[in-house]
């Protein structure tokens, strides 16, 4: 249970304590103001005081656990957490989160993740643009089907020219999940979204990653080494491979026999299951 929270909010073990003194702090705190406040009234203990106590109690509880927040360090964590309640119940509107996914490939995982976000019926996350260098490639297809536009990214203008930052903009690009993107990121793109990129790697980072690792190449490497678990790496990206803060991992097991496809087959299952829920708990954070 607390794993799962940890996950949903993205917090570290500390923090998430820290959270949970404040939510018991502030409640208590809260309980005990306003029955204070409910006995200046003088009202006797009915029906009609239960319901005025339910009322004071909604009203100052936002109050009570932001004061208490303050001294334990959590007042960013329940703002953004009171604002979510409160868009949840339409008292305020949420801007909505615009995603670009880069991809060379099939694009399974840009298929499960746009299956995500807009299933959800949330609205507050929305993939607005599939960038792809490889004409032909499987994930321009899924973009069609699902109504997204796309980008063929020309390698001069990626790497020379601007970058494709201004298409991003135009477009209202607030993060960018690269998903199975075989070309290196431009250090002047990684630049404009510092901390609002991310990717994934087949593999238990910082084992097999760096230029060269994609692919099958990965699951090679991993069974060469007689490695008894791989698994998946989702991270921020910064300017050396395989290299950002590390967001998510999961493991699974390398069988006696196992070859680079069936290795692969397990591999897509976790990334299939992981990054899309990755991506929502982290940007459902901010
Ligand atoms: C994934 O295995 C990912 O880890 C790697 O490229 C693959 C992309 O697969 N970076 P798909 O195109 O999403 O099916």
């Amino acid at each position: 249970m607390f794993g799962q929270l940890k996950r949903r909010w993205n917090v570290n073990g500390f923090d998430l304590l820290l959270i949970i003194f404040t939510f018991a702090i502030g409640g208590s705190l809260c309980g005990f103001l306003g029955r204070q406040l409910l006995l200046i009234t003088g009202l006797e203990k009915g029906l009609l005081w239960v319901v005025i106590y339910i009322i004071v109690m909604t009203l100052i509880w936002p109050l009570c656990v932001l004061v208490v927040s303050i001294p334990f360090g959590q007042l960013d964590f329940f703002r953004k957490y009171l604002l979510k309640i409160a868009q949840r119940m339409h008292l305020t509107q949420a801007k909505s989160t615009q995603i670009a996914i880069f991809a060379s490939g099939a694009g399974s995982n840009a298929d499960k993740i746009i299956q995500h976000l807009h299933g959800s019926g949330e609205k507050s996350i929305v993939v607005k643009l599939i960038l792809c260098n490889k004409e032909g490639a499987g994930v321009l297809d899924i973009a069609k089907r699902h109504g997204i536009e796309t980008v063929l990214i020309e390698r001069e203008r990626f790497f020379q020219g601007d970058h494709y930052l201004p298409v991003l903009r135009q477009h209202g690009i607030d993060f960018i999940v690269l998903a199975g993107f075989l070309w290196k990121v431009p250090a002047a793109l990684i630049a404009a979204f510092p901390d609002k990129m991310v990717n994934i790697h087949p593999a238990l980072l910082p084992k097999f990653g760096g230029k060269g690792m994609y692919g099958n190449k990965v699951h090679e490497a991993v069974i060469a080494a007689g490695e008894k678990e791989s698994g998946i790496t989702i991270h921020f990206v910064d300017e050396i491979y395989d290299h950002g803060k590390i967001v998510r991992q999961a493991k699974c097991s390398v069988d006696q026999g196992e070859t680079p496809e069936s290795l692969a087959k397990k591999i897509h299952s976790l990334e299939h299951k992981h990054f899309p829920e990755a991506i929502s708990n982290l940007l459902n954070a901010k």
